[in-house]
């Protein structure tokens, strides 16, 4: 998640540059910066880092200095590759300082490439991945080949999902981009062009837009944009027909965040699990910080966190335990410390918080801390006070979350405590390298299939229109989709505030079976696992009990499909990385009913999106 953007032509200027990422500030924000080619031919870089505050600092920075803007790229950060540093921040550029890329994603294999690099001579300036992209354009352009050549050329060169923009000095008012799985549109007004990750970051300023297709390479011109595929052959730009105004445009044209961020989840899911695989094809989680000899010593793993986090935390511990044999522990963070748990030096405890600022689970942290055990966080945020204080971090990629109700970085969570639990399977040893690559494979098609539960929005829609006016709803699972119940209920209480209530399936029959009437609505998660037949049989205690029943099920499972009055179908997975694809009909459910009842999705009341009080 980085924000790029670059404009030329004669109205372009240095001002609508720093806009420009301003509205890009969602993608991003722990730097910003920009490069200008000047009338003169060089190629000027400024760079901001002030935390939240940077792209504030750039505008300062900048405001004077629009005079003999010809072409420029901007940036804004989220870092991936390399701390948090001036160095570290874009623009990057080649040798001669005359070659200047923005980029957005990782590059794969920038390791092999930056070693290749080093022995031709480059000399490197920062610790990104990015890097290697301005040296594989000046080794290029040394042989001769054009801007949009040498873009082509690194484009096919490069592992990863990823969009960048670059310029050349020598041709000042030309930029090349290109991109794979990753955003990026072209734009074009009045005497300027425009390249960016979004149409937001150019609305107003460019009057069409159009789409640029994964690996197809866009030159941008003062006389006007043109596609290229990777052979080097003209492609037709096609026009996006854009019809927002500009504040729906910061919610990426959707109705308000929470909408935004649900379906911003299959590349959430993606850019968390990219670049965590290494040539060899083993996990490589080289940012964690605890080496792999701490990790093998461990016996005992407690997972602490509040809210969605915890919900995370306890799908993760169905995966710990049944990959590396270890005991997993899980605990509500506001109760971790105060019940004196047990533990030690071998003891590893694992925080999941979004915000990575939740007081109870700082706190929980610090107490582990304290007792001697090693801590790791699953956090969102680069930096976040649980981050710096704990001895490791695992990041999860989903970007800034505005809607206070979680929903995106849920997915993220889960996805990175799963290739933390195949990760220690790894370094203990606990299973075969062929069954990890299996399912890290596996989990690399989870974005397809988020694409595809996505799809059954208007007809999850038209079942929650349907149940405005229904008083109590209750959830049910087994095994991982016990946490998928939870989440569920949790979603639905936070923003259509009715009672909702999550269940471990099994346990109606022990109490919670008495308030089952023909007024109750009963969710049950039955997608295929080795649980299922006992789950569908609790699914059938409560249906001959006049419950209404909605069923998270297998597409195809016409055995499930027959005891629903609605039914959420979802895409086969393997059982423990069902719960990323289980839980997002159920997201969606909680939001159209929300909004049916006329609630505010994104700003629930009572709740706040981070709480820093106990
Ligand atoms: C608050 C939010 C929840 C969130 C919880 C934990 O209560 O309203 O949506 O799940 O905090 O937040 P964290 O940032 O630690 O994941």
């Amino acid at each position: 998640m980085c924000g790029i953007i670059g404009s030329t032509g004669e109205a372009a200027s240095l001002n609508d540059l720093v806009e420009g990422l301003a509205r890009l500030e969602y993608r991003g924000y722990d730097s910003a910066g920009v490069a200008v080619v000047r009338a003169d031919g060089t190629l000027e870089r400024i760079r901001a880092v002030d935390g939240t505050a940077s792209l504030k600092l750039l505008a300062e920075l900048t405001k004077d200095k629009s005079d003999g803007y010809i072409a420029g790229l901007g940036h804004t950060r989220w870092a991936t590759h390399g701390r948090v540093t001036t160095d570290n921040a874009h623009p990057h550029f080649d040798c001669s300082g005359g070659v200047g890329v923005v980029h957005n994603g990782i590059v794969e294999n920038f390791r092999e490439l930056k070693s290749e690099l080093e022995k031709g001579g480059h000399v490197f300036t920062s610790q990104t991945d990015t890097e290697v992209i301005a040296h594989l354009l000046e080794a290029y352009l040394k042989e001769g080949l054009s801007l949009k050549e040498a873009v082509t050329t690194s484009m096919s060169r490069l592992r990863g999902a990823m969009s960048f923009v670059a310029i050349d000095a020598s041709d000042p008012k030309v930029l090349v981009a290109t991109k794979r799985m990753a955003p990026l549109i072209v734009g074009s007004g009045q005497g300027i062009n425009f390249v960016a990750s979004d149409i937001p970051a150019i609305l107003g300023k460019a009057d069409c837009f159009y789409q640029v297709g994964d690996d197809q390479v866009v030159v941008v011109s003062p006389d006007g944009n043109r596609l290229f595929d990777l052979f080097g052959k003209a492609v037709e730009l096609s026009e996006i027909s854009v019809e927002w105004d500009l504040e729906a445009a910061a919610r990426g044209g959707y109705q308000d965040f929470m909408s935004k961020e649900i379906f911003e989840q299959p590349s959430a899911v993606r850019d968390t699990l990219l670049g965590r695989v290494n040539e060899q094809g083993e996990i490589a989680l080289d940012e964690m910080r605890l080496d792999p000899e701490e990790l093998r010593r461990i016996n005992k793993i407690f997972i602490v966190g509040c809210g969605t986090s915890y919900h995370a935390g306890m799908v993760a511990k169905y995966a710990i335990e049944h990959w590396t044999r270890l005991p997993v522990e899980l605990d509500i963070s506001s109760e971790f410390r105060y019940r004196d748990p047990v533990l030690d030096q071998q003891t590893l405890v694992i925080g999941v918080s979004q915000s990575g600022e939740t007081l109870d689970t700082i706190a929980a942290m610090k107490e582990a801390t304290m007792l001697g055990a090693k801590t790791l966080v699953v956090s969102n945020v680069m930096g976040s006070s649980m981050a710096r204080a704990a001895d490791a971090v695992l990041y999860t990629r989903a970007g800034p979350e505005i809607g206070v109700a979680a929903t995106k970085t849920h997915t993220a969570q889960i996805s990175a405590l799963l290739v933390l639990a195949l990760y220690l399977a790894q370094v203990r040893r606990s299973m075969y390298a062929s069954e990890i690559s299996e399912i890290y494979s596996e989990m690399f098609r989870l974005p397809e299939k988020i694409e595809q539960v996505l799809t059954s929005d208007a007809a999850i829609e038209e079942v929650a229109q349907s149940m405005v006016g229904v008083k109590r709803f209750y959830f049910i699972g087994r095994h991982v989709g016990y946490p998928v119940a939870l989440e569920g209920a949790l979603k639905l209480k936070e923003i259509s505030y009715l009672p909702a209530e999550g269940y471990p399936a099994g346990e109606l029959k022990h109490g919670p079976i008495a308030m089952i009437d023909s007024d109750a609505v009963v969710f049950g998660i039955v997608t295929r696992t080795r649980l299922w037949e006992k789950t569908i049989s609790n699914v059938e205690e409560v249906r001959v009990r006049g419950a209404k029943i909605v069923l998270v099920a297998n597409e195809g499972d016409t055995e499930s499909i027959a005891l629903g009055d609605a039914i959420f179908e979802v895409p086969q997975t393997h059982p423990l990385l069902a719960p990323v694809l289980d839980v997002i009909p159920l997201q969606l459910f909680a939001y159209h009913l929300a909004l049916s009842l006329g609630n505010d999705v994104d700003r629930p009341r009572n709740l706040a999106k981070t709480v820093t009080v106990e």
